[in-house]
């Protein structure tokens, strides 16, 4: 039975950064209260021109890049995310077309925080059972569009960003060794967007409301958060057969800085264990576990053959964790340049609307002439 190894990793943060000094300019905190009880110090913001799918084929190209992989071997791209380009067509259809995955199926998969962690858990079991032998996973969000920007209890948690991981089958163990996927849908009123889904369709009455923003009982989800992060990093090792001893770092879900230490507390490890980034970029939902990993890789921090835990917790309510043994490239992958597969992509879009365009005007004179 072939393993998920992971062998490309890409981030991408827009350039714009917010900082709590800008944040105390706009609603009534400051830099002092966002630091002690958030651990944040600044986030990064999409431009105007910046979307979820923007981001995301960012963080691919990048993942792609160093897995040595070209957009073409791809068979699966899923992106998860909270903050979609559109209800549909899924943002991961959009990078499908973008970088040019032409042999892909793509789906966006909606888990809110937890759901890079499921993504990378499924594109993970579609290698193991041999369906498929490249896939790619990406946490994307533009969480600065649904913001509420006048709610301080809200506004100063969130940034942008986007990370991505190939997944690649190789018969040698390692990759992704284990995965719990847990929800408690009981808890869905405490963190949600009640606006523009079937229960509260887009009305003007909706937008006044403020339904379209995030919507959070901050206490309640935090000791939900605190409850959950060390028992499902537990239960993830023990379902890899691992021991605490055997793992080097732990990827914990960037919300809040307090969460990460509780989670440490509720091990006994020391903070140094755990990756923390959450005061360069707040909490990037979905994307905030990918962008740890590429700045972990980068740093050093994880080698070939390190067993490694992600840990994440959202919306939902939801939680989960995987157990990973790192890899890196394949070695016998060679150098690509993804210029010109991004190049081809854009043509072969801009040829396709143009054919339907003219199948469109072939139909309707074949109609008129038939009626
Ligand atoms: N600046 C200054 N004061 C503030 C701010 C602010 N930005 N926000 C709230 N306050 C005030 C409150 O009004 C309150 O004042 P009061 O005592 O006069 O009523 C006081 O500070 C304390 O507020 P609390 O909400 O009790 O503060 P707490 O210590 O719980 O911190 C926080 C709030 C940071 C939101 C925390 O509860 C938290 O991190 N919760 C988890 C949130 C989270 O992780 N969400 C994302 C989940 S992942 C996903 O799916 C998107």
């Amino acid at each position: 039975m072939p393993y998920a190894h992971i062998t490309g990793w890409g981030m991408y943060v827009p350039e714009k950064v917010l900082t709590n000094d800008d944040l105390a300019q706009m609603v009534d905190t400051n830099d002092e209260w966002i630091r002690d009880r958030t651990g944040i110090r600044e986030r990064r913001i999409a431009d105007k021109n910046e979307t979820t799918a923007s981001l995301a084929m960012e963080a691919a190209t990048n993942a792609l890049r160093m897995a040595k992989l070209p957009p073409t071997d791809l068979e699966l791209i899923i992106v998860a995310t909270s903050s979609p380009e559109y209800i549909f067509p899924s943002t991961a259809s959009l990078v499908q077309d973008g970088i040019g995955a032409t042999h892909a199926g793509a789906f966006d998969l909606s888990a809110a925080c937890t759901g890079f962690i499921f993504a990378l858990n499924m594109a993970s079991q579609a290698i193991r059972s041999g369906q498929i032998k490249n896939a790619l996973v990406i946490g994307s969000e533009t969480l600065s569009r649904i913001v509420d920007w006048t709610d301080r209890s809200t506004c100063i948690l969130f940034g942008d960003g986007a990370g991505a991981l190939v997944l690649q089958a190789n018969e040698e163990p390692g990759g992704v060794l284990s995965a719990v996927m847990r929800s408690d849908g009981s808890g869905g009123d405490l963190l949600s967007i009640p606006g523009g889904g079937s229960k509260h369709p887009a009305t003007a009455q909706t937008v006044l409301d403020g339904l379209h923003f995030i919507h959070m009982n901050g206490n309640e989800v935090f000791r939900f958060a605190t409850r959950v992060m060390a028992t499902a990093t537990k239960e993830a090792i023990e379902r890899a057969g691992l021991r605490l001893e055997d793992v080097a770092l732990i990827v914990p879900h960037q919300a809040n800085l307090r969460i990460i230490q509780a989670a440490a507390r509720g091990l006994k490890l020391p903070i140094e264990r755990f990756v923390v980034n959450v005061e360069k970029y707040g909490n990037t939902s979905t994307a905030s576990i990918p962008i740890a990993v590429c700045e972990a890789a980068q740093q050093g921090l994880l080698q070939p053959g390190d067993n490694t835990v992600m840990v994440g917790f959202g919306a939902g309510l939801t939680w989960g964790s995987l157990a990973v043994r790192w890899t890196g490239p394949f070695e016998e992958a060679k150098p690509i340049h993804l210029r010109p597969y991004r190049r081809a992509a854009r043509l072969r879009s801009w040829l396709r609307r143009l054919w339907r365009f003219i199948e469109g005007l072939i139909w309707g004179r074949g109609k008129s002439s038939s009626a």
